[in-house]
């Protein structure tokens, strides 16, 4: 049952169920960048990021990844474990873009010979900077086996969807990942989506993801429910 708001965040709500151990996850069509400095809201947007997250989240369960999902309650709300959030955003890349790009000496479009994981502290007041093990140990947000432990994860996580994305004509530049503990196991949590991840066409380069919106690159409703028909096409027949 559906009980008080526990959290509302940039792009999704958090309510309580009344069983402590479970919480409902909303995916709404608000959606923001930079920061929260830039906002909208996109008709349709939660619907989709929260099917292809759900279909995504499935997927990774039939090859051993642990998630928060347990069922969807609707087609925008997602029962999951209640988890303690690890305050890592855990970043994979596989090709240049978006931050990287104007952080570093690198072009976009530029395919690393490994994927490069990195992790920014998952922080609102300070910004999310980039922090690396040492950092995250001293400042308490996590282990060196947990960090190790997630960074495997987070690898392994990345070779599933790069060839799942392949097969549905989608490139996989970077993504954002996030996790939480729960009884002493580390599950995936949040959401594998387009507002997560970048999703560029494989024949075209074009962008079907986030970065539509950041950039004021075109319809946004269109290319999200792009990615939808190729990942969950069943919602469409
Ligand atoms: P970046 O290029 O801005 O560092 O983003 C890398 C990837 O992480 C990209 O797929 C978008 C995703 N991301 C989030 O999901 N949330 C965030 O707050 C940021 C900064 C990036
Ligand atoms: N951090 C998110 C992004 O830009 C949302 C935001 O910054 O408001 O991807």
């Amino acid at each position: 049952m559906k009980m008080e708001q526990l959290y509302s965040g940039k792009a999704k709500t958090i309510y309580m169920t009344d069983d402590p151990t479970k919480l409902i996850s909303q995916f709404r069509d608000s959606l923001t960048a930079f920061d929260g400095k830039k906002k909208s809201e996109i008709a349709k947007k939660g619907y989709c990021n929260a099917q292809i997250s759900r279909k995504i989240y499935e997927m990774l369960e039939t090859k051993g990844i642990k998630t928060h999902l347990i069922e969807m309650i609707s087609d925008t709300e997602m029962l999951v474990h209640a988890v303690e959030i690890i305050k890592l955003e855990v970043i994979v890349r596989n090709i240049a873009a978006g931050s990287i790009t104007r952080k570093y000496p690198v072009k976009e479009g530029t395919i690393f010979k490994n994927p490069i994981v990195s992790f920014d502290y998952k922080s609102d007041e300070y910004g999310d900077p980039m922090l690396n093990e040492d950092i995250a140990v001293a400042l308490g947000i996590s282990t060196y086996e947990d960090i190790e432990q997630i960074r495997n994860i987070a690898l392994k996580i990345n070779r599933i969807l790069v060839e799942y994305l392949d097969k549905r004509g989608l490139l996989l530049p970077d993504f954002k990942l996030e996790f939480g503990h729960k009884d002493g196991e580390i599950l995936l949590a949040d959401e594998i989506s387009c507002d997560t991840c970048r999703f560029w066409d494989k024949k075209t380069g074009e962008s079907l993801d986030k970065d539509i919106f950041r950039f004021d690159k075109g319809d946004l409703s269109k290319a999200y429910e792009e990615v939808a028909r190729r990942i969950v096409p069943e919602i469409f027949e």
